[in-house]
């Protein structure tokens, strides 16, 4: 089969493959629109493939591969992250290029021995280490945490091309164009900010030093793991994952329900009209039951303001807003503003959670939290109303405060 070949530059060739098939990635977060496995190949005198693809897509990442080495052996494999929706492919690599080499660092090769068996053939390489391969000339970075222990990024210094791992990588297949300036960038920044907070939020500080180590490396394109090659919109993506590992948000506010009957939905819609009526024009909605966490906390990424509430259920919380308050603590998102509220029928146990969350999170919580019994009466429905001109009020007061002070808030 021949396959358009697609360049970034003369000699450098994306081999990468779309998943349309995984319902969720890492069999957890939604893909609906799939995801990109991106590899790259460096024609030269010594041929070298950055990392590979994940397991489910590798034939027609080989016919790609193989149709442009024209017979040619591969030989240096650089591996930036081991995680196996990129190191899929590394068996299959050393099966039909018995002689490549491997390149890591000494966090990548025990995990290579130990999901894969393979301990021949490397070459370690360490901070600032530079490998030439006659034209191109790789020099690596380490990168750990951003997203594994043994993640790093490979500068190819000729062309100025940043090979970044997952950093700046981005949920949804490249479908058809593969360059930033091919496609509709609106749909991948929404969806890069998910796989951000999805993936990577978590790693906010080391997100931070991996920005400060490449700030002095002049790019040409960042070709990350996943998503679109950045070519145009360099600036804007650096300046995405600078506010979103400082945890800079915007006005706004997430109010994420979890409602068997509607008494705890109901109580959501009246909150939410009275932050509308102070004019925040952000007000997002999600009924957990529902909506997948992945995209409540993209969100929440987002928008400064989050908003809470549960019904009891079994004497604790509602199971479906027990996953995202999990999730929430563990990926630790920071600098928001937190209201609870909540309803029950007679022992509650919603609301008490919430309230330990609240302790857990340590954002800054807004209001006394609400708790109703069976439905909201006339006298709770005030005290919603208050709640949410209270969570307003404290949003428009930090924007100006925000606006005098004109930068974001570091950790
Ligand atoms: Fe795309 Fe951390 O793997």
């Amino acid at each position: 089969m021949i396959y358009p070949k697609i360049r970034l530059s003369e000699n450098i060739y994306w081999v990468g493959t779309n998943d349309r098939k995984t319902r969720l990635f890492e069999n957890y977060w939604p893909i609906p629109l799939g995801i990109a496995y991106n590899s790259y190949l460096i024609l030269d005198d010594q041929i070298t493939l950055m990392d590979t693809v994940s397991m489910g897509t590798m034939d027609s990442f080989l016919e790609k591969l193989k149709e442009i080495l024209n017979g040619r052996a591969i030989n240096y494999l650089i591996i930036n992250h081991m995680e196996p929706d990129h190191s899929g492919a590394v068996k299959t690599i050393i099966n039909e290029f018995p002689q490549v080499t491997i390149v890591g660092n000494n966090r990548t090769f025990p995990m290579l021995e130990g999901y894969y068996g393979i301990k021949k053939n490397l070459m370690e390489v360490k901070e600032n280490a530079v490998l030439h391969t006659g034209q191109h000339q790789f020099h690596f970075y380490l990168t750990p945490m951003v997203h594994w222990p043994e993640t790093m990024m490979t500068y190819e210094s000729t062309e100025k091309i940043l090979f970044s791992a997952d950093a700046f990588g981005s949920y949804g297949t490249l479908d058809g164009g593969i360059f930033d300036d091919e496609l509709n960038l609106s749909f991948y920044e929404d969806e890069m900010r998910r796989y951000y907070s999805n993936i990577v939020g978590k790693y906010g500080l080391q997100v931070q030093k991996a920005l400060a180590k490449l700030e002095s490396l002049d790019l040409r394109m960042i070709a990350s793991t996943h998503g679109p090659i950045w070519r145009l919109h360099i600036p804007k993506v650096v300046e995405f994952y600078r506010n979103w590992s400082t945890y800079k948000t915007e006005q706004g506010v997430v109010i994420a329900f979890g409602s068997m009957y509607g008494n705890t939905e109901k109580m959501a819609d009246i909150i939410a009209r009275a932050i509308a009526e102070e004019d925040i024009r952000n007000v997002r909605i999600y009924d957990v039951s529902k909506t997948h966490s992945s995209y409540i906390i993209s969100d929440i990424w987002k928008y400064r303001g989050v908003i809470l509430g549960s019904c009891a259920y079994n004497g604790g919380i509602f199971t479906p807003m027990r996953d995202l308050l999990m999730q929430l603590e563990h990926i630790m998102p920071r600098n928001h503003f937190l209201s609870i509220f909540g309803s029950m029928s007679w022992g509650g146990g919603g609301v008490s959670t919430l309230k330990k969350f609240a302790e857990n999170i340590k954002w800054e919580l807004i209001g006394e939290a609400i708790e109703v019994k069976h439905s909201p009466s006339d006298k709770d429905i005030v005290s919603l109303i208050e709640l949410g001109k209270q969570m307003a009020r404290r949003l428009k007061e930090n924007d100006s405060s925000f606006s005098e002070n004109n930068k974001p808030e570091m950790i």
